[in-house]
């Protein structure tokens, strides 16, 4: 069943607590709000969401200011705002969520061959070329201290490699890849951080950088179709790892299903991260469930409770 747009909304204002002061006014405003409800509601379902709006009306130069003088912003640039939400969807790509996945990769036998399903602009197919502070503990790339540092609040129980893991070959498949070389694209995922993010972003643009110089190989396709494509090519001589960060949600629930069951009927590794409801067999293994975090896991096995952009993981 389709939720409401004012309740959508509501629980949005709840996640953008202590993350971003602008967003949780807008979208408390907005659920408030029926006329703006019901210009959000022209819109087919997948394109009212509350990070969607927003980013895009960012795009287009909405004053990122109090409620007021963006919702009048807002009525005078509905066409354009509509149009403009028609032909994107959000594909924050955060270099972040790397800091769960690289104690994850470090678990498993190398070298390993990385697919990532929802690559968007490939950031986080790339977690062996960051550096990264787990409290006391530094892990930094092969070839030494990456550009970007990633630091993850994290427990001390957390499994940190003692060498960054070695990942000999990576692709991703994503419905509408992101270029990191080009300008659009890039303007495009800056604009996904929220406002107040200054960390979050300049993080984004140092992950361009490194991504630029040895662009990521992402296929276009839908994401079991792109598996399949992927998996043909990957080298037999390595572990297969295949990632799914922040992607499955997207996915209706049928096709997510069909989706696992192709990845765990194989001889593979499976590393995910997700919000509670999108994987139940994962969910149903976790003692203590945390609404707005997101899930580690590998091969359906809970590992950690993690920020939904990477900002701490608490291993399970
Ligand atoms: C929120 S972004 C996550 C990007 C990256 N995995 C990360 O964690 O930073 C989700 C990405 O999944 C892609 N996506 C959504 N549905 C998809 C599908 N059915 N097949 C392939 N990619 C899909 C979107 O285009 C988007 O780039």
């Amino acid at each position: 069943m389709e939720r409401g747009t004012a309740d959508w909304y509501r629980q949005f204002a709840e996640e953008c607590k202590d993350q971003s002061a602008i967003f949780e006014d807008w979208a408390l405003g907005i659920a408030e709000d029926p006329q703006i409800i019901s210009l959000i509601d022209s819109l087919p379902f997948q394109k009212r969401q509350p990070n969607l709006i927003f980013a895009v009306s960012r795009l287009l130069g909405a004053p990122v200011s109090e409620f007021a003088e963006f919702r009048t912003w807002l009525v005078s640039n509905w066409q354009q705002v509509s149009a403009e939400a028609a032909t994107r969807s959000t594909q924050t790509n955060e270099p972040r969520r790397c800091a769960a996945l690289i104690a994850a990769l470090g678990l498993i036998e190398e070298p390993i061959s990385l697919i990532e399903i929802g690559a968007s602009a490939g950031l986080c197919m790339q977690p062996d070329r960051y550096s990264y502070q787990f409290g006391e503990a530094r892990l930094d790339p092969v070839s030494g201290p990456s550009r970007l540092l990633i630091e993850s609040a994290s427990s001390s129980s957390v499994p940190i490699p003692s060498a960054m893991p070695n990942i000999a070959w990576r692709a991703g498949v994503d419905l509408n890849p992101l270029n990191v070389l080009n300008d659009t694209d890039v303007k495009w995922l800056e604009t996904l951080v929220w406002p107040e993010q200054r960390d979050r972003l300049e993080r984004v643009r140092l992950a361009i950088e490194i991504a630029r110089l040895d662009p990521p190989r992402i296929i276009k396709a839908d994401a079991l179709l792109g598996l399949k494509q992927l998996l043909e090519l990957a080298p037999s001589e390595s572990r297969i790892v295949v990632s799914t960060p922040a992607v499955l949600v997207y996915l209706p629930y049928l096709k997510r299903m069909e989706l696992v069951e192709e990845i765990v009927s194989r001889d593979i590794d499976w590393i995910s991260l997700d919000a509670l409801r999108v994987l139940p067999e994962v969910d149903a293994k976790l003692q203590d469930p945390k609404p707005f975090q997101f899930t580690l896991s590998m091969n359906s096995n809970p590992l950690a409770n993690v920020g939904a952009h990477g900002q701490f993981i608490e291993w399970i």
